[in-house]
């Protein structure tokens, strides 16, 4: 019957528009995905897997499905009510536990609060919230009634708000009074208020979470309370059918030009992805607590902090805090107090942890722990080697995970029990991917770009309101044959993948991806700023840091120049790209036809070897430039400030 299954698959299934691809490779991973799908409830079965013109995929067409209804009801029909499904911890309240029987009233109460008050299928609702259950509660709402989310990373200021609201026209956001990190408070609706000042946006409505119990100057048309907003007397709300490729999310990351790209994911292949990747990687058990460190304004909040886990109806752990409040030992008490039994996080975090010493840990019972995971940067590794040890145990596998904003889930990680592990590698692709590490013809290279092959189901359909950029950033480098990841990866004699890093200049801070033309863009409207580099520097904690040359215009400087700058670039992309200097300069090292030769740069702070000057044309500037960045970096070690949101 499966046989037969398949074979009507091959056969009928695939509308596939390519021509010198492999197809025997393609066609098993499209009888791979088919099958995973089927672990998800669908409302009505897909009649096609797939259909690909690149750059253009689409995904088990025909099918109609919910991700909150597949994340909540559905365990409930199972009778898992009584489930936790959400452990919250904050530092400035009690822990809140959520059921699946709770999360899903709740979800179902604010699903119809937001129809009552106009979301239509289909639009955006934008979020700015803390790691809270109700941020939890506010996707799985959106999700219900079809209106993508667009999740704004609560380090971004009110100038990155400003800019995404305005395109995307989002008439609706969802955010908090305010949160605390190091008992100091975050005011999350006053920079909405901000944002929302200049003008040139939709929003109709701020829907406001009362957490800390702020006294806010509300806005009477506009700003509504979200408990005021539950409908609490008929509390089920029938989830919408929605087409497997209507779009479930956007999200903004840092491309290499100076505009963030909103990346759009569709709903079946997506949630085909999460789940089948989250269950291979992590081995998951139905009694399972995990614990995902990273933030909801991540690619790796949404997929693997909330929906693999509630799809798969497991507990899922919010944190709401700084790692070192009040004191350095709170993670280990976390996952002491609930026996957690995975945890994932990012090499930022553990260097963190090495540096802050073992005592923290040794402090608390963390033998509950069965797996680790490593996400976000390459894993160096000695510290793979003290995660290992100190945190795992030394029972625990490691499990590196490599994938993108743009992926939505793992594509290259090791599978627990089966993959022999090698110490900072992410290993191999998980089943269903063909990743390949080509030259720039396209050509299989031991060392090289890291690329896809075709299509898979979590793939972004596109960028936000730019078709051409998705086509040009993605599928154009190997005329639609493999996807461009950014990377440049290594493949070793036993087929082990290996990851350098970005080949762009997006750089990548504590994790966070950061585009320096972004960076420089926000830098040159400073009214002073004629000019402007950004570039990275090794850190031993953050990964990288940010370091910004400006060359001013003439009688422009003024003494607080630098400050000011690294607070515009705080408050325009978010405090996690703050630069570690700002350094104003007479001239950049320009070659022949005046393009700022910016490896130089790099490479004189970094102290590396210049390499070839041939081209050029103003070399007396090396010296100049590097005794003014001597000048600034003066910095100790001990300075370095854990990022507030990780
Ligand atoms: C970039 C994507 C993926 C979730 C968090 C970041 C780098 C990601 C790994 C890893 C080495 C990694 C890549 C990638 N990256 N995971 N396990 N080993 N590098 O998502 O912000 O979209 O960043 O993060 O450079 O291109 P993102």
């Amino acid at each position: 019957m499966l046989k037969k299954m398949y074979f009507f698959l091959l056969v009928f299934g695939v509308v596939y528009a390519h021509d010198d691809v492999c197809q025997n490779d393609f066609q098993e991973h499209i009888v791979y995905w088919d099958k995973q799908a089927h672990n998800l409830e669908w409302f009505v079965p897909w009649h096609t897997t797939v259909t690909w013109q690149a750059p253009d995929a689409q995904w088990f067409l025909g099918g109609k499905i919910n991700a909150s209804y597949n994340c909540l009801d559905r365990h409930i029909k199972e009778g898992l009510s009584e489930k936790p499904a959400l452990i919250c911890r904050s530092e400035y309240g009690k822990d809140e536990i959520y059921t699946y029987g709770k999360l899903y009233e709740e979800v179902c109460k604010f699903a119809l609060g937001l129809k009552k008050i106009g979301v239509k299928k289909g639009e955006f609702v934008a979020l700015y919230m803390p790691m809270v259950a109700e941020a939890v509660v506010a996707l799985l709402a959106c999700a219900r009634i079809g209106a993508p989310h667009m999740v704004i990373f609560g380090g971004i200021g009110s100038d990155g708000i400003y800019d995404r609201l305005k395109e995307s026209k989002a008439r609706y956001i969802i955010t908090v009074d305010g949160t605390k990190r190091r008992g100091r408070v975050l005011t999350h609706k006053a920079t909405i208020d901000k944002a929302l000042s200049v003008g040139n946006n939709c929003v109709e409505k701020v829907i406001i979470v009362n957490k800390l119990g702020l006294s806010l100057s509300l806005n009477e048309s506009r700003d509504i309370w979200y408990r005021d907003l539950l409908i609490h007397d008929a509390y089920a709300c029938d989830p919408e059918w929605m087409d497997a490729e209507d779009l479930l999310f956007m999200l903004y990351t840092s491309g290499s030009t100076g505009k963030p790209k909103g990346i759009l994911h569709s709903t079946g292949g997506y949630l085909v992805g999460v789940y089948t990747t989250f269950a291979m990687a992590f081995d998951i058990k139905s009694d399972d607590i995990f614990w995902s460190t990273s933030d909801i304004g991540w690619i790796t909040g949404h997929s693997y902090a909330v929906y693999a886990p509630l799809l798969y109806g497991i507990t899922t752990v919010l944190y709401d805090g700084a790692p070192d409040y009040p004191d350095k030992d709170c993670f280990w008490k976390l996952i002491e107090d609930y026996k957690i039994t995975l945890f994932y996080t990012a090499p930022t975090a553990i260097r963190m942890f090495i540096k802050w010493g073992n005592e923290h840990i040794e402090k608390h019972d963390i033998s509950s722990l069965r797996l680790l995971g490593s996400v976000g940067e390459t894993i160096n590794p000695e510290v793979w080697k003290w995660y290992d040890t100190v945190i795992g145990g030394g029972r625990c596998p490691i499990i590196d995970t490599w994938f993108q904003t743009e992926t939505g889930c793992f594509v290259i990680a090791p599978i627990p029990g089966v993959t022999t592990l090698k110490p900072g590698s992410a290993t191999r692709p998980l089943p269903g991917y063909d990743v390949a590490i080509l030259d720039e013809q396209g050509n299989e290279v031991d060392k090289g770009f890291l690329a896809i092959k075709g299509p898979f189901p979590s793939m972004l359909r596109g960028i936000f309101g730019d078709y051409d950029r998705y086509k040009k950033t993605y599928w154009s480098k190997w005329d639609g044959r493999y996807y461009y990841t950014g990377d440049e990866a290594i493949r070793d004699a036993n087929g082990y993948i290996w990851i350098n890093g970005r080949l762009d200049d997006v750089l990548k801070i504590s994790g966070h991806r950061i585009g320096c033309a972004e960076v420089e863009n926000v830098v040159v409207e400073h009214p002073a700023v004629a000019e402007a580099v950004a570039v990275g520097i090794d850190d031993a904690i953050k990964g990288t840091e940010l370091v910004v040359f400006v060359v001013l215009k003439e009688h422009t400087y003024t003494k607080d120049i630098e400050n000011i700058i690294k607070y515009k670039v705080s408050s325009g992309i978010g405090v996690y790209a703050r630069p570690l200097h700002v350094i104003v300069v007479d001239q950049f090292p320009k070659n022949h036809s005046g393009k700022i030769m910016r490896r130089l740069l790099r490479d004189l702070i970094a102290g590396k070897p210049l390499g070839d000057l041939t081209t050029l044309e103003n070399p007396y500037v090396l010296d100049i430039i590097k005794e003014c960045y001597d000048r600034v970096n003066v910095r100790g070690i001990e300075t370095i400030d854990f990022p507030l949101f990780i």
